[in-house]
């Protein structure tokens, strides 16, 4: 079977092409690597062993998407494509609507063309905006999203929706995402963040290898056990192993929405800690001012995943952040883009 992986260069596009690639399928990447290295790429060949089909594409451009879809039958397409920095997103609007939303459309366009209608979409717990009640559900309320980036996501799923109610042989997998981390367990591919990281993870890995001085810790004020900011985080192999579960158990047509998370919800201090068992000392933090746009918690029910797809989350906060450090020792600048 062969799967349109769309920002398959990227971080947690690539680990998902190694789940696709040992469980049996053919992997076609489309990247333009605006936030990735073709060298992730190699390192999933290296990993698995097999091959993966690169282009060097935008999502955009439709007259080479309608080529990669001619030149071979794609079953399933995993959306990945997009861009992802909340803060950016809000200097940015216009750039980020034009890459999420237009990425999106032109890509269903290229597939309807093709007569190839199952997706799978990397959606996000933003959705969610400021959670009324924990852990979220996916009946809870989506909307009221705080920043463009937030906003692309709520309207490609509405996009979607929308798609399949005009035409009801569409299947359409819509896969919330908690807070990714981690990396692969060979340390040959992982999270590689230009300039300085705005996420918490890669932020801690980055202090504990000596390149940052310390953690900014955003908030010790919320209503939450130590008052720092809670988060459902996610090894990125278990996320990756989310959309093989779909792909595999998503018989017929229709929309399906997952909570793609481990149900369970640590705090930044919980975090630094953890970081500190995988990487052996202490790490340098201090309290800052709650950063704008934060929500107090968010953590998922993923109930559902494991109910309808048999998938849920294995690897635990240490395993978390064992890998990550596994892969910033073996790779102190990244794939060095
Ligand atoms: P990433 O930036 O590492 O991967 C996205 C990839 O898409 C990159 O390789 C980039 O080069 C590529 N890309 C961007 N625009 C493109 C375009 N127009 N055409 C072709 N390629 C393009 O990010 P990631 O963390 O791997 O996220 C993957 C997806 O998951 C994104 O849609 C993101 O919004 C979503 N998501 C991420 C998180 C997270 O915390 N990492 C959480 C929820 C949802
Ligand atoms: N934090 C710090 N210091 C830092 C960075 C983060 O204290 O230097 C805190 C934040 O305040 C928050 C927690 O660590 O409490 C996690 O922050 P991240 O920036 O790592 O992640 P977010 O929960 O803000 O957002 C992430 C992705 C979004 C995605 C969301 C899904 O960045 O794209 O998870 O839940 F939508």
């Amino acid at each position: 079977m062969n799967v349109l992986v769309t920002g398959g260069a990227g971080y947690i596009g690539s680990h998902t092409c190694v789940e696709l690639l040992e469980n049996g399928y053919n992997v076609i990447v489309v990247d333009n690597l605006s936030n990735a290295s073709v060298e992730s790429i190699q390192r999933v060949r290296e990993i698995t062993g097999k091959e993966v089909l690169f282009y060097d594409t935008d999502v955009r451009d439709k007259a080479a998407m309608d080529l990669i879809f001619a030149r071979q039958k794609i079953d399933w397409v995993i959306h990945f494509a997009g861009l992802k920095a909340v803060g950016e997103s809000c200097k940015k609007p216009v750039e980020y609507y034009d890459n999420n939303l237009n990425g999106t459309l032109v890509l269903l366009r290229a597939m309807r063309e093709h007569n190839c209608k199952k997706i799978v979409f990397s959606s996000s717990a933003t959705v969610y905006g400021d959670p009324e009640v924990l852990p979220l559900t996916e009946e809870c309320k989506t909307g009221g999203t705080t920043n463009p980036y937030g906003t692309s996501k709520y309207f490609q799923e509405i996009m979607l929706r929308d798609l399949y109610n005009s035409d009801p042989e569409w299947t359409v997998v819509l896969l919330r995402y908690f807070n990714p981390v981690g990396a692969h367990k060979s340390g040959l591919i992982g999270e590689d963040p230009k300039g300085i990281p705005n996420n918490l993870t890669p932020y801690i890995a980055k202090v504990a290898i000596g390149e940052l001085k310390e953690i900014s810790v955003f908030g010790n004020d919320y209503p939450t056990p130590d008052g720092t900011g809670v988060r459902d985080y996610i090894h990125v192999t278990d996320l990756a192993k989310g959309h093989v579960a779909a792909i595999e158990k998503i018989g017929g047509n229709g929309v399906y929405t997952y909570n793609l998370g481990t149900g369970v919800g640590y705090s930044v201090l919980d975090v630094i800690h953890a970081f500190e068992k995988a990487c052996g000392h202490q790490l340098p933090y201090v309290i800052k001012e709650r950063r704008a746009g934060d929500i107090a918690a968010c953590y998922a029910n993923a109930e559902k995943a494991k109910r309808e797809l048999g998938w849920e989350a294995k690897l635990g906060i240490d395993e978390m952040c064992a890998s990550l450090w596994n892969w910033q020792t073996k790779n102190p600048n990244g794939y060095k883009r």
